[in-house]
Protein backbone atom coordinates (compact mmCIF):
# COMPACT_ATOMS: atom_id res chain seq x y z
CA UNK A 1 0.00 0.00 0.00
CA UNK A 2 1.22 3.47 -0.97
CA UNK A 3 2.51 6.06 2.04
CA UNK A 4 0.31 8.76 0.14
CA UNK A 5 -3.05 9.12 -1.24
CA UNK A 6 -3.38 11.72 -4.24
CA UNK A 7 -6.17 14.12 -4.17
CA UNK A 8 -7.03 16.00 -7.23
CA UNK A 9 -9.30 19.54 -6.76
CA UNK A 10 -9.69 21.71 -9.66
CA UNK A 11 -6.59 20.98 -11.47
CA UNK A 12 -4.67 21.43 -8.13
CA UNK A 13 -3.17 17.96 -6.36
CA UNK A 14 -2.93 17.24 -2.75
CA UNK A 15 -0.95 14.58 -1.51
CA UNK A 16 -2.44 13.29 1.64
CA UNK A 17 -0.62 10.59 4.40
CA UNK A 18 -2.33 6.82 4.30
CA UNK A 19 -2.46 5.26 7.65
CA UNK A 20 -2.46 1.83 7.73
CA UNK A 21 -3.87 -0.40 11.47
CA UNK A 22 -2.30 -3.68 12.71
CA UNK A 23 -4.68 -5.73 10.63
CA UNK A 24 -3.97 -4.20 7.40
CA UNK A 25 -6.84 -1.70 7.63
CA UNK A 26 -6.24 1.55 5.42
CA UNK A 27 -6.98 5.48 6.20
CA UNK A 28 -6.72 8.48 4.72
CA UNK A 29 -5.16 11.29 7.14
CA UNK A 30 -6.73 14.54 6.04
CA UNK A 31 -6.62 15.95 9.43
CA UNK A 32 -4.54 18.46 6.94
CA UNK A 33 -6.77 18.84 4.32
CA UNK A 34 -8.56 21.74 5.11
CA UNK A 35 -5.82 24.14 5.77
CA UNK A 36 -4.08 22.53 2.09
CA UNK A 37 -7.21 22.99 -0.07
CA UNK A 38 -10.04 24.58 2.47
CA UNK A 39 -11.98 21.56 1.76
CA UNK A 40 -13.76 19.29 4.05
CA UNK A 41 -15.28 16.05 3.57
CA UNK A 42 -18.66 14.81 3.89
CA UNK A 43 -20.19 11.79 5.80
CA UNK A 44 -23.50 11.67 7.38
CA UNK A 45 -23.65 8.89 10.28
CA UNK A 46 -19.99 8.51 9.73
CA UNK A 47 -20.11 5.51 7.69
CA UNK A 48 -16.68 5.71 5.84
CA UNK A 49 -15.14 7.84 8.79
CA UNK A 50 -12.72 6.87 10.85
CA UNK A 51 -12.47 9.00 14.20
CA UNK A 52 -9.65 7.40 16.21
CA UNK A 53 -7.20 5.33 16.01
CA UNK A 54 -7.71 2.20 19.08
CA UNK A 55 -6.18 -0.85 20.44
CA UNK A 56 -9.33 -1.87 22.09
CA UNK A 57 -11.38 -3.82 19.81
CA UNK A 58 -10.98 -5.09 16.68
CA UNK A 59 -14.27 -5.73 14.32
CA UNK A 60 -14.23 -7.35 10.86
CA UNK A 61 -17.55 -6.42 9.57
CA UNK A 62 -16.97 -8.88 6.33
CA UNK A 63 -15.89 -12.02 8.17
CA UNK A 64 -17.62 -11.72 11.33
CA UNK A 65 -14.94 -11.34 13.66
CA UNK A 66 -14.73 -9.39 17.06
CA UNK A 67 -11.59 -9.48 19.37
CA UNK A 68 -11.24 -7.73 22.41
CA UNK A 69 -7.50 -6.66 23.11
CA UNK A 70 -6.47 -9.70 20.56
CA UNK A 71 -8.50 -12.11 21.82
CA UNK A 72 -11.42 -13.86 20.19
CA UNK A 73 -14.67 -12.84 21.19
CA UNK A 74 -15.75 -17.06 20.94
CA UNK A 75 -12.66 -17.62 23.60
CA UNK A 76 -13.49 -15.28 26.22
CA UNK A 77 -17.32 -15.83 25.87
CA UNK A 78 -16.35 -19.60 26.26
CA UNK A 79 -13.34 -19.13 29.04
CA UNK A 80 -13.23 -16.00 30.76
CA UNK A 81 -15.53 -13.71 33.10
CA UNK A 82 -17.13 -10.42 32.66
CA UNK A 83 -15.00 -8.96 35.58
CA UNK A 84 -11.82 -10.19 34.03
CA UNK A 85 -12.59 -9.55 30.52
CA UNK A 86 -13.31 -5.80 32.12
CA UNK A 87 -9.90 -5.72 33.49
CA UNK A 88 -8.58 -6.91 30.01
CA UNK A 89 -10.60 -4.29 28.15
CA UNK A 90 -9.43 -1.54 30.59
CA UNK A 91 -5.86 -2.32 31.42
CA UNK A 92 -4.82 -4.13 27.61
CA UNK A 93 -4.10 -7.19 28.95
CA UNK A 94 -5.35 -10.55 30.80
CA UNK A 95 -4.81 -10.10 34.54
CA UNK A 96 -2.95 -12.40 36.86
CA UNK A 97 -4.49 -13.92 39.91
CA UNK A 98 -3.52 -11.36 42.21
CA UNK A 99 -4.16 -8.69 39.98
CA UNK A 100 -8.22 -9.67 38.95
CA UNK A 101 -8.55 -11.24 42.97
CA UNK A 102 -7.84 -7.29 44.17
CA UNK A 103 -9.65 -5.82 41.18
CA UNK A 104 -12.76 -8.40 42.38
CA UNK A 105 -11.90 -6.89 45.79
CA UNK A 106 -11.66 -3.52 45.14
CA UNK A 107 -15.27 -3.57 43.16
CA UNK A 108 -16.56 -5.28 46.46
CA UNK A 109 -15.20 -2.58 48.31
CA UNK A 110 -17.66 0.39 46.23
CA UNK A 111 -20.88 -1.55 45.52
CA UNK A 112 -23.00 0.64 47.76
CA UNK A 113 -24.03 4.08 46.72
CA UNK A 114 -24.70 7.31 48.58
CA UNK A 115 -28.00 7.32 50.75
CA UNK A 116 -29.18 10.75 49.00
CA UNK A 117 -29.45 8.67 45.85
CA UNK A 118 -32.59 7.24 47.34
CA UNK A 119 -33.68 10.66 47.36
CA UNK A 120 -33.09 11.33 43.87
CA UNK A 121 -34.98 7.89 42.74
CA UNK A 122 -37.66 8.79 44.99
CA UNK A 123 -38.45 11.62 41.84
CA UNK A 124 -38.89 9.46 39.26
CA UNK A 125 -42.50 8.07 39.12
CA UNK A 126 -42.44 4.41 38.59
CA UNK A 127 -43.96 4.70 35.08
CA UNK A 128 -40.38 6.08 34.56
CA UNK A 129 -37.93 4.07 31.82
CA UNK A 130 -35.14 2.47 33.78
CA UNK A 131 -33.01 3.40 30.72
CA UNK A 132 -33.85 6.97 32.02
CA UNK A 133 -33.37 6.49 36.03
CA UNK A 134 -30.05 4.76 35.20
CA UNK A 135 -28.38 7.26 33.27
CA UNK A 136 -29.58 10.02 35.87
CA UNK A 137 -28.31 8.17 38.80
CA UNK A 138 -24.74 7.39 37.18
CA UNK A 139 -24.28 11.29 36.51
CA UNK A 140 -25.64 11.90 39.77
CA UNK A 141 -22.19 10.75 40.80
CA UNK A 142 -20.34 13.53 39.78
CA UNK A 143 -22.09 15.48 42.95
CA UNK A 144 -21.01 12.60 45.64
CA UNK A 145 -17.43 12.33 43.97
CA UNK A 146 -16.87 16.17 42.86
CA UNK A 147 -12.95 15.36 42.59
CA UNK A 148 -14.22 13.54 39.63
CA UNK A 149 -14.90 16.27 38.06
CA UNK A 150 -11.09 17.50 37.53
CA UNK A 151 -9.97 15.79 34.70
CA UNK A 152 -6.37 15.97 35.10
CA UNK A 153 -6.02 13.90 38.20
CA UNK A 154 -3.61 11.74 39.18
CA UNK A 155 -4.07 8.28 38.00
CA UNK A 156 -4.98 6.33 40.97
CA UNK A 157 -8.20 8.35 41.43
CA UNK A 158 -9.14 7.87 37.87
CA UNK A 159 -8.92 4.02 38.87
CA UNK A 160 -10.80 4.64 41.63
CA UNK A 161 -13.61 6.62 39.00
CA UNK A 162 -12.94 3.09 37.27
CA UNK A 163 -13.86 0.98 40.59
CA UNK A 164 -16.93 3.40 41.01
CA UNK A 165 -18.18 3.45 38.20
CA UNK A 166 -17.86 -0.75 37.80
CA UNK A 167 -18.98 -1.40 41.44
CA UNK A 168 -21.77 0.98 41.43
CA UNK A 169 -23.46 0.45 38.06
CA UNK A 170 -25.44 -2.93 38.84
CA UNK A 171 -26.76 -1.25 41.97
CA UNK A 172 -28.06 1.51 39.88
CA UNK A 173 -29.77 -1.08 37.53
CA UNK A 174 -31.47 -2.90 39.93
CA UNK A 175 -32.72 0.64 42.21
CA UNK A 176 -34.05 1.80 38.62
CA UNK A 177 -36.18 -1.95 38.11
CA UNK A 178 -37.02 -1.37 42.04
CA UNK A 179 -38.77 2.03 41.62
CA UNK A 180 -40.33 0.60 38.45
CA UNK A 181 -42.32 -1.71 40.80
CA UNK A 182 -42.83 0.45 43.81
CA UNK A 183 -40.90 -2.05 45.61
CA UNK A 184 -37.91 -1.27 48.43
CA UNK A 185 -34.47 -1.18 46.91
CA UNK A 186 -32.09 -3.94 48.29
CA UNK A 187 -28.70 -3.17 48.95
CA UNK A 188 -25.70 -5.12 47.39
CA UNK A 189 -25.15 -8.81 49.37
CA UNK A 190 -20.75 -8.63 48.79
CA UNK A 191 -20.78 -12.54 49.82
CA UNK A 192 -21.49 -12.94 46.18
CA UNK A 193 -20.06 -12.69 42.79
CA UNK A 194 -21.13 -9.71 40.30
CA UNK A 195 -23.74 -11.19 38.46
CA UNK A 196 -25.13 -13.39 41.32
CA UNK A 197 -25.34 -9.95 43.17
CA UNK A 198 -27.14 -8.36 40.62
CA UNK A 199 -29.55 -10.90 40.67
CA UNK A 200 -30.11 -10.67 44.46
CA UNK A 201 -30.32 -6.87 44.58
CA UNK A 202 -33.24 -7.24 41.14
CA UNK A 203 -35.38 -10.08 42.05
CA UNK A 204 -34.55 -10.66 46.26
CA UNK A 205 -37.69 -9.80 47.92
CA UNK A 206 -38.37 -8.23 51.70
CA UNK A 207 -38.08 -11.01 54.32
CA UNK A 208 -37.79 -13.88 51.70
CA UNK A 209 -34.64 -15.75 50.98
CA UNK A 210 -33.24 -15.47 47.65
CA UNK A 211 -30.51 -17.82 46.33
CA UNK A 212 -29.30 -16.80 42.76
CA UNK A 213 -29.41 -19.88 40.68
CA UNK A 214 -26.00 -20.50 38.66
CA UNK A 215 -27.51 -20.97 35.93
CA UNK A 216 -28.92 -17.73 35.31
CA UNK A 217 -25.95 -16.30 36.99
CA UNK A 218 -23.61 -17.84 34.26
CA UNK A 219 -26.10 -16.98 31.09
CA UNK A 220 -26.14 -13.03 32.09
CA UNK A 221 -21.85 -12.99 32.74
CA UNK A 222 -21.73 -14.51 29.28
CA UNK A 223 -24.01 -12.17 27.66
CA UNK A 224 -22.31 -9.05 29.77
CA UNK A 225 -18.46 -10.17 28.18
CA UNK A 226 -20.45 -10.29 24.77
CA UNK A 227 -22.09 -6.78 25.15
CA UNK A 228 -18.52 -5.76 26.52
CA UNK A 229 -17.12 -3.61 23.47
CA UNK A 230 -17.83 -3.05 19.81
CA UNK A 231 -15.55 -0.21 18.94
CA UNK A 232 -16.94 3.17 17.88
CA UNK A 233 -20.57 2.26 18.26
CA UNK A 234 -23.27 5.24 18.63
CA UNK A 235 -23.04 5.51 22.38
CA UNK A 236 -19.26 4.80 22.38
CA UNK A 237 -18.33 7.50 20.12
CA UNK A 238 -20.90 9.78 22.45
CA UNK A 239 -18.74 8.49 25.24
CA UNK A 240 -15.67 9.81 23.77
CA UNK A 241 -17.16 13.36 22.35
CA UNK A 242 -18.00 14.26 25.65
CA UNK A 243 -15.06 12.64 27.72
CA UNK A 244 -13.17 15.06 24.95
CA UNK A 245 -14.29 18.17 26.68
CA UNK A 246 -12.37 17.20 29.23
CA UNK A 247 -15.94 16.41 31.21
CA UNK A 248 -15.42 13.94 34.20
CA UNK A 249 -16.14 10.20 33.42
CA UNK A 250 -19.24 9.64 35.03
CA UNK A 251 -20.81 12.36 32.71
CA UNK A 252 -19.52 11.20 29.77
CA UNK A 253 -20.82 7.72 30.51
CA UNK A 254 -24.44 9.37 31.52
CA UNK A 255 -24.36 10.34 27.59
CA UNK A 256 -23.38 6.95 26.26
CA UNK A 257 -26.15 5.34 28.56
CA UNK A 258 -28.30 8.08 26.99
CA UNK A 259 -27.45 7.22 23.17
CA UNK A 260 -27.61 3.27 23.68
CA UNK A 261 -31.41 3.76 24.54
CA UNK A 262 -32.21 5.07 21.41
CA UNK A 263 -34.21 1.72 19.51
CA UNK A 264 -31.66 1.62 16.54
CA UNK A 265 -28.95 0.97 18.68
CA UNK A 266 -29.10 -0.76 22.17
CA UNK A 267 -33.10 -0.10 22.29
CA UNK A 268 -33.39 -2.48 19.64
CA UNK A 269 -33.23 -5.85 22.29
CA UNK A 270 -36.26 -4.67 23.85
CA UNK A 271 -38.05 -3.57 20.04
CA UNK A 272 -37.27 -7.13 18.89
CA UNK A 273 -39.05 -8.35 21.93
CA UNK A 274 -42.14 -6.47 21.15
CA UNK A 275 -41.99 -6.79 17.22
CA UNK A 276 -41.86 -10.72 18.18
CA UNK A 277 -44.66 -10.81 20.16
CA UNK A 278 -46.80 -8.43 17.52
CA UNK A 279 -46.06 -11.49 15.06
CA UNK A 280 -47.59 -13.97 17.40
CA UNK A 281 -50.37 -11.86 18.36
CA UNK A 282 -51.13 -11.00 14.73
CA UNK A 283 -51.23 -15.08 14.49
CA UNK A 284 -47.70 -15.59 13.23
CA UNK A 285 -47.92 -14.24 9.42
CA UNK A 286 -43.98 -13.59 8.97
CA UNK A 287 -44.17 -13.57 5.73
CA UNK A 288 -46.75 -10.27 6.38
CA UNK A 289 -43.86 -8.30 8.47
CA UNK A 290 -41.08 -9.73 5.94
CA UNK A 291 -42.82 -7.60 3.63
CA UNK A 292 -43.32 -4.65 5.62
CA UNK A 293 -40.01 -4.53 6.78
CA UNK A 294 -39.09 -4.40 2.70
CA UNK A 295 -41.92 -1.73 1.96
CA UNK A 296 -39.91 1.38 1.62
CA UNK A 297 -43.36 3.50 2.62
CA UNK A 298 -43.59 1.43 6.23
CA UNK A 299 -41.46 2.81 8.87
CA UNK A 300 -41.43 -0.68 10.12
CA UNK A 301 -38.00 -2.23 9.61
CA UNK A 302 -36.78 -6.04 11.27
CA UNK A 303 -35.53 -5.33 14.35
CA UNK A 304 -32.14 -7.35 15.99
CA UNK A 305 -31.14 -7.17 11.94
CA UNK A 306 -28.66 -6.00 10.06
CA UNK A 307 -25.93 -3.64 10.99
CA UNK A 308 -23.53 -0.58 9.96
CA UNK A 309 -20.14 -3.28 10.46
CA UNK A 310 -21.47 -6.47 10.14
CA UNK A 311 -22.07 -7.39 6.11
CA UNK A 312 -22.11 -11.10 7.60
CA UNK A 313 -22.99 -13.04 10.79
CA UNK A 314 -22.42 -11.28 13.83
CA UNK A 315 -20.64 -13.32 15.82
CA UNK A 316 -22.63 -12.51 18.99
CA UNK A 317 -25.29 -13.29 17.43
CA UNK A 318 -24.52 -16.94 16.68
CA UNK A 319 -23.39 -16.94 20.16
CA UNK A 320 -26.68 -15.57 22.23
CA UNK A 321 -28.69 -18.23 19.40
CA UNK A 322 -26.46 -21.15 20.98
CA UNK A 323 -26.99 -19.68 24.51
CA UNK A 324 -30.51 -19.36 24.16
CA UNK A 325 -30.99 -22.86 23.29
CA UNK A 326 -28.72 -24.10 25.96
CA UNK A 327 -30.63 -21.59 28.64
CA UNK A 328 -33.91 -22.17 28.09
CA UNK A 329 -33.17 -26.25 27.86
CA UNK A 330 -31.14 -25.93 31.23
CA UNK A 331 -33.86 -23.90 32.61
CA UNK A 332 -37.03 -26.07 30.97
CA UNK A 333 -38.77 -22.83 29.75
CA UNK A 334 -40.46 -23.21 26.04
CA UNK A 335 -40.98 -19.92 24.53
CA UNK A 336 -43.01 -19.51 21.39
CA UNK A 337 -41.21 -16.62 20.30
CA UNK A 338 -38.25 -18.14 20.06
CA UNK A 339 -39.71 -20.78 17.31
CA UNK A 340 -40.87 -16.96 15.55
CA UNK A 341 -37.66 -15.63 15.69
CA UNK A 342 -35.84 -18.69 14.01
CA UNK A 343 -38.51 -19.09 11.42
CA UNK A 344 -38.15 -14.69 10.72
CA UNK A 345 -34.05 -15.63 10.38
CA UNK A 346 -34.58 -18.72 8.26
CA UNK A 347 -36.96 -16.53 5.65
CA UNK A 348 -35.11 -13.49 5.90
CA UNK A 349 -31.81 -14.86 5.31
CA UNK A 350 -33.25 -16.19 2.26
CA UNK A 351 -34.91 -13.46 0.89
CA UNK A 352 -33.19 -11.12 -2.09
CA UNK A 353 -34.01 -7.89 -0.30
CA UNK A 354 -31.72 -9.20 3.10
CA UNK A 355 -29.13 -10.96 0.66
CA UNK A 356 -28.86 -8.03 -1.79
CA UNK A 357 -28.34 -5.53 1.65
CA UNK A 358 -26.13 -7.79 3.75
CA UNK A 359 -28.60 -7.68 6.83
CA UNK A 360 -27.86 -10.58 9.16
CA UNK A 361 -29.31 -11.16 13.08
CA UNK A 362 -27.20 -8.78 15.51
CA UNK A 363 -26.31 -8.81 18.93
CA UNK A 364 -30.23 -7.79 19.81
CA UNK A 365 -31.83 -10.43 17.98
CA UNK A 366 -31.51 -13.21 20.87
CA UNK A 367 -30.27 -11.75 23.97
CA UNK A 368 -34.03 -10.49 24.95
CA UNK A 369 -35.21 -14.60 24.62
CA UNK A 370 -32.49 -15.27 27.03
CA UNK A 371 -33.34 -12.15 29.46
CA UNK A 372 -36.88 -13.33 28.69
CA UNK A 373 -36.03 -16.55 30.49
CA UNK A 374 -34.00 -15.43 32.89
CA UNK A 375 -36.97 -13.67 34.42
CA UNK A 376 -35.75 -9.91 33.38
CA UNK A 377 -38.40 -8.22 32.23
CA UNK A 378 -38.13 -6.25 28.90
CA UNK A 379 -38.12 -2.63 29.44
CA UNK A 380 -34.25 -3.71 31.53
CA UNK A 381 -33.05 -5.29 28.35
CA UNK A 382 -31.22 -2.04 27.28
CA UNK A 383 -30.36 -1.69 31.06
CA UNK A 384 -28.83 -5.06 31.30
CA UNK A 385 -26.86 -3.96 27.43
CA UNK A 386 -25.68 -0.89 29.47
CA UNK A 387 -24.15 -3.03 32.42
CA UNK A 388 -22.34 -5.17 29.79
CA UNK A 389 -21.29 -2.34 27.54
CA UNK A 390 -19.70 0.21 30.61
CA UNK A 391 -16.34 -1.65 31.05
CA UNK A 392 -15.81 -0.68 27.00
CA UNK A 393 -17.21 2.74 27.46
CA UNK A 394 -14.34 2.98 30.73
CA UNK A 395 -11.74 1.64 28.37
CA UNK A 396 -12.46 3.67 25.14
CA UNK A 397 -12.94 6.84 27.25
CA UNK A 398 -9.32 6.30 29.21
CA UNK A 399 -7.55 5.39 25.60
CA UNK A 400 -8.86 9.16 24.84
CA UNK A 401 -7.76 10.75 27.81
CA UNK A 402 -4.16 9.15 27.57
CA UNK A 403 -3.99 9.62 23.90
CA UNK A 404 -4.83 13.18 24.95
CA UNK A 405 -7.05 13.12 21.45
CA UNK A 406 -8.21 17.22 20.63
CA UNK A 407 -12.27 17.84 21.51
CA UNK A 408 -14.36 16.92 19.37
CA UNK A 409 -15.75 19.38 16.42
CA UNK A 410 -16.87 18.12 13.37
CA UNK A 411 -16.88 20.39 10.16
CA UNK A 412 -20.24 21.43 8.60
CA UNK A 413 -21.44 22.14 4.83
CA UNK A 414 -23.78 25.61 5.00
CA UNK A 415 -26.57 25.47 2.85
CA UNK A 416 -29.13 27.75 4.74
CA UNK A 417 -29.56 31.36 3.40
CA UNK A 418 -27.15 33.98 2.28
CA UNK A 419 -26.61 37.14 4.05
CA UNK A 420 -29.78 39.46 4.60
CA UNK A 421 -31.00 42.66 6.23
CA UNK A 422 -33.54 42.09 9.19
CA UNK A 423 -36.87 42.61 8.68
CA UNK A 424 -39.24 45.21 11.36
CA UNK A 425 -42.27 43.18 12.33
CA UNK A 426 -44.25 45.94 10.54
CA UNK A 427 -42.83 45.11 7.57
CA UNK A 428 -43.30 41.36 7.62
C1 LIG B 1 -26.40 -2.29 17.87
O1 LIG B 1 -22.56 0.03 15.74
C2 LIG B 1 -22.52 -1.01 16.60
O2 LIG B 1 -21.53 -1.66 16.78
C3 LIG B 1 -23.86 -1.26 17.35
C4 LIG B 1 -23.91 -2.53 18.19
C5 LIG B 1 -22.95 -2.47 19.39
O3 LIG B 1 -22.58 -3.54 19.89
O4 LIG B 1 -22.70 -1.33 19.90
O5 LIG B 1 -23.63 -3.67 17.41
C6 LIG B 1 -25.32 -2.68 18.82
O6 LIG B 1 -26.83 -1.15 17.88
C7 LIG B 1 -26.88 -3.32 16.88
C8 LIG B 1 -27.97 -2.74 15.91
C9 LIG B 1 -29.32 -2.77 16.64
N1 LIG B 1 -30.34 -2.07 15.81
C10 LIG B 1 -31.30 -2.77 15.17
O7 LIG B 1 -31.39 -4.00 15.15
C11 LIG B 1 -32.34 -1.87 14.49
C12 LIG B 1 -32.64 -2.42 13.09
N2 LIG B 1 -31.45 -2.21 12.26
C13 LIG B 1 -31.39 -1.05 11.41
O8 LIG B 1 -32.05 0.07 11.90
C14 LIG B 1 -30.02 -0.82 10.76
O9 LIG B 1 -29.63 -2.02 10.24
C15 LIG B 1 -28.90 -0.25 11.59
C16 LIG B 1 -29.29 1.02 12.28
C17 LIG B 1 -28.42 -1.23 12.60
C18 LIG B 1 -27.73 0.05 10.63
O10 LIG B 1 -28.20 1.02 9.75
P1 LIG B 1 -27.23 1.65 8.63
O11 LIG B 1 -25.87 1.06 8.68
O12 LIG B 1 -27.35 3.14 8.71
O13 LIG B 1 -27.86 1.11 7.31
P2 LIG B 1 -29.06 1.77 6.55
O14 LIG B 1 -30.11 2.20 7.52
O15 LIG B 1 -28.53 2.78 5.59
O16 LIG B 1 -29.65 0.50 5.74
C19 LIG B 1 -29.09 0.12 4.47
C20 LIG B 1 -30.27 -0.49 3.72
C21 LIG B 1 -31.47 0.45 3.63
O17 LIG B 1 -32.21 0.03 2.49
P3 LIG B 1 -31.99 0.87 1.06
O18 LIG B 1 -32.18 2.34 1.40
O19 LIG B 1 -30.59 0.54 0.63
O20 LIG B 1 -33.06 0.34 0.15
O21 LIG B 1 -30.74 -1.66 4.43
C22 LIG B 1 -32.08 -1.41 4.87
C23 LIG B 1 -32.31 0.07 4.83
O22 LIG B 1 -33.69 0.36 4.64
N3 LIG B 1 -32.16 -1.94 6.25
C24 LIG B 1 -33.21 -2.61 6.75
C25 LIG B 1 -32.83 -2.94 8.06
N4 LIG B 1 -31.61 -2.47 8.31
C26 LIG B 1 -31.19 -1.85 7.19
N5 LIG B 1 -34.39 -2.94 6.22
C27 LIG B 1 -35.25 -3.64 7.02
N6 LIG B 1 -34.97 -4.01 8.30
C28 LIG B 1 -33.78 -3.67 8.85
N7 LIG B 1 -33.48 -4.03 10.08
Amino acid sequence: MSKTAELNIDGKTYSLPIFTGTEDEVAIDIGKLRDQSGVVTLDPGYKNTGATKSAITYLDGDNGILRYRGYSIEELAEKSTFIEVSYLLIFGELPGKDQLQRFRDDIKTHTLVHEDVKKILDGFPSTAHPMGVLASLFCSQTAFYPESLDPNRASESVYLSIIRSLAKMPTFAAWAYKNALGHPANYPDNSLEYCSRFMKMMFALPAEPYQPDPVISAAIDKLLILHADHEQNCSTSTVRMVGSSQASIYSSISAGINALWGPLHGGANQEVIVMLESIVKDGGNIDKWIAKAKDKNDPFRLMGFGHRVYKNFDPRAKIIKKAADDVLGKLGVKDPILDVARNLEDIALRDPYFIERKLYPNVDFYSGIIYRALGIPVEMFTVMFAIGRLPGWIAQWKEMRENKEPIGRPRQIYTGQKERAYVPITKR
